[in-house]
């Protein structure tokens, strides 16, 4: 039988480790035989999303976009994993309602450790005019009211991140829980013992 899909959706503040622990989730994911495609934010500027700016329009129009390939890769039993700002709870709203099998992890850190940190060089051009409408310094971002994971970036390691949000996914049913990877069902072992019988074997 074929596994579900379903869409792990990152949200966070520039730098809050979004990129980071949708790369860990992936390999984890893959790792345990699954199909995965990650849309990160960064690269689907580059392409889908090409031409968009920053204004609330345009976030809105790439959010939506992600949200669409989300939904047709997870029907498709193909785990995707959304990671962008995705500031407005709104839009990430409209897409959970799209794709239904839809968990939000929120990668929480506090702006002042993110402009510490600033390894783009982001959040000084920002504080500084040269980027307008920079989220979380000069435009909003809203939390997530209940996201499915917290992942408190500032504290935990990215594979504590990562872990918790594997940690959900089994706890959820989306995943097999741990130490049953590669164990046959009751189904199915009923299934391989009348095969083997019938074969003779047994
Ligand atoms: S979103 O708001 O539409 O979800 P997205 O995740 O695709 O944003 O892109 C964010 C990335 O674009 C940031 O990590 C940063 O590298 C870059 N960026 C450039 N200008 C801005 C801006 N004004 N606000 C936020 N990020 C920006």
């Amino acid at each position: 039988m074929e596994e579900k899909g379903f869409t792990v959706w990152f949200t966070g503040l520039s730098g809050s480790g979004k990129t980071t622990a949708s790369q860990l989730v992936a390999a984890e994911l893959r790792r345990r035989g699954r199909k995965v495609e990650v849309l990160d934010g960064d690269v689907i500027r580059t392409n889908l999303s090409k031409g968009l700016g920053f204004s609330k329009e345009d976030r809105d129009i790439n959010i939506r976009r992600i949200g669409f390939v989300c939904h047709l890769l997870s029907r498709n039993g193909v785990v995707a994993i959304g990671a962008a700002i995705s500031p407005y709870r709104e839009i990430r709203d409209e897409n959970r309602k799209l794709i239904g099998d839809f968990v939000e992890v929120f990668c929480k850190c506090p702006l002042d450790v993110l402009m510490e940190r600033d390894a783009k060089g982001l959040y000084k051009k920002a504080l500084a005019g040269e980027i307008k409408n920079f989220t979380g310094v000069s435009d909003p971002y809203e939390e997530p009211a209940s996201p499915e994971v917290i992942c408190c970036t500032d504290r935990e390691t990215p594979e504590e991140s990562a872990g918790k949000v594997i940690a959900k996914l089994e706890g959820m049913g989306y995943l097999a829980p741990p130490g049953t990877e590669g164990v046959y069902s009751e189904e199915e072992e009923e299934k391989v013992r009348k095969r083997l019988e019938a074969l003779g074997y047994m």
